[in-house]
């Protein structure tokens, strides 16, 4: 039987890592099959252990489950550790490996397909909750310049920005007022209710990206207000989403998937 993994959340069949996965198996000739996982509210752990217990081998983990996962976990990654969230859980003998692969997804993303330097550059990123936190580590070691965190509640902003041991700023939008930079990252979860962080116009700096953490059909509300306002050059998270399963899959597998004709192939199924 082909090694069984899956992706677990609630809800699931929107998800796209099945298609994903298939594809990079498919590219590199593993013999695997990927499925869907509905975990009912407060069942994470008896979902995956069941899962487990019938030879699975992995899983992503996706909302609302990555904290579950965290604790699931029995062994984690140093990336894991400081995004307190787990996002691919790899079974292996009596050891339930936890990592996490969205940082590194969205820094991948963005310097190999976007060609977009991080080294020395000034970078904001929007957003406290559980999607900012598991990009800050694997942005912090690109050493930018500057390394901004705002946040609506500030005091939520604070109290994340102890948790890690490389110090960045933390505080307000109004805070933001007359300051530029080259790359500003949405993690906030605005756009799901059609609104927008308040962002003081001005804080692209000349030639600067706006990154989207979101994705969907059409422009996003945060890349439509960026595009208004002086970003030169948008990208949504599509591409973080398959940066991320190609991390996921080199950690079970052991070698990593071409990501461009995935990528492309996504784009336009999106876009139809
Ligand atoms: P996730 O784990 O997906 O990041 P979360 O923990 O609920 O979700 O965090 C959502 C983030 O989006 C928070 O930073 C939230 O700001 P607050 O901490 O001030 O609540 C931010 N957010 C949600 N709606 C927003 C809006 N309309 N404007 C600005 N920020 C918003």
């Amino acid at each position: 039987m082909p090694d069984q993994y899956a992706v677990i959340g609630n809800p699931v069949a929107h998800s796209k890592s099945p298609q994903i996965h298939a594809a990079f198996a498919r590219q590199t000739g593993q013999d695997l099959m990927y499925g869907q996982l509905l975990a009912p509210a407060g069942a994470f752990a008896a979902t995956a252990s069941a899962f487990r217990a019938g030879g699975g081998r992995g899983l992503n983990v996706t909302l609302p489950f990555k904290l579950d996962a965290f604790g699931y976990a029995t062994l984690l990654s140093e990336r894991a550790h400081a995004a307190r969230a787990v996002n691919t859980l790899k079974f292996n003998e009596g050891v339930i490996f936890g990592d996490n692969t969205d940082g590194a997804g969205l820094v991948y993303d963005l310097l190999h397909n976007l060609g977009c330097a991080l080294t020395g550059r000034r970078i904001l990123l929007l957003g406290a909750g559980g999607a900012a936190r598991g990009v800050i580590e694997p942005l912090l070691q690109q050493r930018p310049a500057q390394f901004v965190l705002a946040n609506r509640t500030s005091d939520k902003a604070r109290r994340l920005a102890q948790d890690f041991r490389g110090a960045f700023e933390a505080g307000t939008y109004a805070a933001l007022a007359g300051r530029q930079f080259d790359l500003v990252i949405n993690a906030t979860s605005a756009s799901l209710a059609g609104a927008l962080p308040p962002l003081p116009p001005g804080v692209y700096a000349s030639g600067a990206m706006a990154y989207d953490m979101m994705y969907g059909k059409g422009e996003t509300p945060f890349l439509a207000f960026s595009r208004r306002n002086g970003a030169a050059l948008l990208a949504d998270g599509l591409g973080m989403l398959v940066e991320q399963a190609a991390e996921s899959f080199f950690i079970w597998r052991g070698l990593r998937p071409d990501t461009a004709p995935v990528l492309q192939r996504l784009r336009q199924t999106q876009d139809t």
